[in-house]
C-alpha cells in the first residue's frame, strides 16, 4: 500500500460521500490507497455509511470506535490502523482542500513531515469571524513560542508523515484535544517540515466541533508539553475543579448560614455541595474521555469519589497533626504536606478506581 488517508468524522453523513469521491479523484496518479474512516459512534451513523461504501470498495475501511472519543485519538487510531507507506491526515467536512494531497505526498520525498497551511503565501482562511481568527492567530504564537516548531501552520489538521516514523513515535504521543500536529511535532522533531499552502474552505453541511472546551484543552496541553509532562492536563484540571470547589463551599456556606440555625448543619452541607459539586465538573470535563453515565454508573462514581475523597480528608487530618506533634514542624507547614499528601492520594484514587475507564454497561 502506498498511501493511506485517515478521516476522521463525527456526525459526517452529508459529507463524507463528497469527501471520498474528491479523494478517489485527487489519489487516481498517487499509486495503491486506502481511505480509513475513524468514526466515534456519530449519532448520525456515519459509520454505517462508511462500512457501506467499504462493502462497496474494499479501499474504504471503517473503524467505529464505541469505547473513546475525541479528534485526536481517533487520529493516532486510524494511524495505527493503516497500512501505506505515507500516510495523511485530513478532515471529512470538504473543509480540506482534497486537490492538495498529491502535493503534500511529494512534499514527503524531501521533508519527514509535510503540512497543509493557511498561513503561507498562497493559502488562506475564508471569511473567519475576528475572534477565530484571533483565537488562531495566537494559538499558532503561543505553540511556536514554547515548542519552538517551525511552521506556519502548528495548528493545522491536515497533513501528512512518513509509516515508519509515525510507528517509532506512536508510543511516546499524548493524543488529547484538538492538537495532534502540535503533538507530533513536539515528539517527532522532523529536521525539516514540508508545507503545501490551501484555502481552508467554509462548511457547508453539519457543524464544527470546535468548541471553547477545545480552546481550554489546548491551553493545558500547550502547559503541559512546555513543562515536559511534569505536570500532565489532567492533573492540572483535577487541581482548578479542587480550586472551584473552595469556591463552591464558601458560597454554600453563606447562602445557608442564615437560613440553617447552625453553623455546624450549614457547615456539613456546604462541604456536601462542593464534593458533589467537584464530581460533576470532573466527570464532565477532567475525566471526560470516560465519563460516567446513565444514573447507575453516576451514583457508583459519586460513591467511590466521595469515599477516595473522605478518605483523603482524613489523610490529610491525621498526617498534619502527625509532622506537627511528632515532627514540631508549624502548623502551616505540616498542613503544607498534609495537603500534598492526599491531594495526590486523591488524585491518583480518583484516577484509578472512580475513573478506571471501565464503565459497567447500565
Ligand atoms: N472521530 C472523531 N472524533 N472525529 C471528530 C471528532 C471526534 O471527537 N471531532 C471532530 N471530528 C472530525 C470532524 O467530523 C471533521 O471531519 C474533523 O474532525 C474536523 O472537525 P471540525 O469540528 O470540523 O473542526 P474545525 O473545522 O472546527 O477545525 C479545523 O481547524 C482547526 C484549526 O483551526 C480542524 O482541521 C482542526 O483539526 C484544526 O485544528
Ligand atoms: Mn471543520
Amino acid at each position: 500500500m502506498n498511501v493511506s488517508v485517515i478521516l476522521p468524522t463525527y456526525n459526517e453523513r452529508e459529507n463524507l460521500p463528497t469527501a471520498v469521491a474528491r479523494l478517489h479523484q485527487a489519489l487516481a496518479a498517487c499509486g495503491p490507497y486506502e481511505i480509513v474512516v475513524v468514526d466515534d459512534d456519530s449519532p448520525d451513523r456515519t459509520w454505517e455509511l462508511a462500512q457501506a461504501l467499504g462493502e462497496a470498495d474494499p479501499r474504504i475501511r471503517c473503524y467505529r470506535r464505541t469505547d473513546r472519543r475525541g479528534l485526536s485519538s481517533a487520529i493516532v487510531d486510524g494511524l495505527s490502523l493503516a497500512t501505506g507507506r505515507l500516510l495523511v491526515v485530513m478532515d471529512a467536512d470538504l473543509q480540506h482542500d482534497t486537490a492538495v494531497v498529491p502535493q503534500l505526498l511529494q512534499a514527503l520525498d524531501d521533508a519527514p513531515v509535510a503540512v497543509a497551511t493557511r498561513y503561507a503565501p498562497g493559502g488562506g482562511t475564508g471569511r473567519w469571524s475576528k475572534r477565530r481568527r484571533l483565537a488562531s492567530t495566537l494559538a499558532t504564537a503561543a505553540c511556536n513560542l514554547v515548542l519552538g516548531v517551525r511552521t506556519t501552520d502548528p495548528m493545522s489538521g491536515f497533513f501528512a508523515l512518513r509509516r515508519p516514523d509515525f510507528l517509532a513515535i506512536v508510543p511516546r504521543l499524548n493524543p488529547r484535544g484538538y492538537k495532534i500536529l502540535m503533538e507530533l511535532l513536539h515528539v517527532l522533531r522532523p529536521a525539516r517540515i514540508g508545507e503545501v499552502p490551501y484555502h481552508f474552505a467554509p462548511r457547508s453541511a453539519g457543524e464544527s466541533k470546535l468548541s471553547g472546551q477545545v480552546v481550554w484543552d489546548f491551553a493545558l496541553s500547550l502547559a503541559e508539553l512546555a513543562t515536559r509532562r511534569l505536570v500532565s492536563a489532567r492533573f492540572l484540571k483535577y487541581g482548578l475543579v479542587g480550586g472551584s470547589g473552595v469556591v463552591v463551599q464558601f458560597a454554600s456556606f453563606f447562602l445557608l448560614w442564615d437560613r440553617l440555625a447552625s453553623e455546624h448543619a450549614a457547615t456539613a452541607c456546604a462541604i456536601a455541595t462542593a464534593a458533589v459539586s467537584n464530581y460533576v465538573i470532573n466527570n464532565l470535563w477532567t475525566f471526560r474521555d470516560r465519563a460516567h453515565s446513565g444514573v447507575g454508573n453516576v451514583m457508583r462514581g459519586l460513591g467511590l469519589f466521595l469515599l477516595v475523597s473522605g478518605t483523603g480528608a482524613m489523610i490529610n487530618h491525621a498526617l498534619t497533626f502527625y509532622y506537627h506533634e511528632q515532627f514540631a514542624a508549624p502548623l502551616w507547614l505540616a498542613m503544607a504536606g498534609g495537603i500534598a499528601i492526599s491531594t495526590a492520594w486523591n488524585y491518583f484514587l480518583n484516577r484509578d478506581l472512580s475513573w478506571s475507564g471501565h464503565a459497567r454497561p447500565e
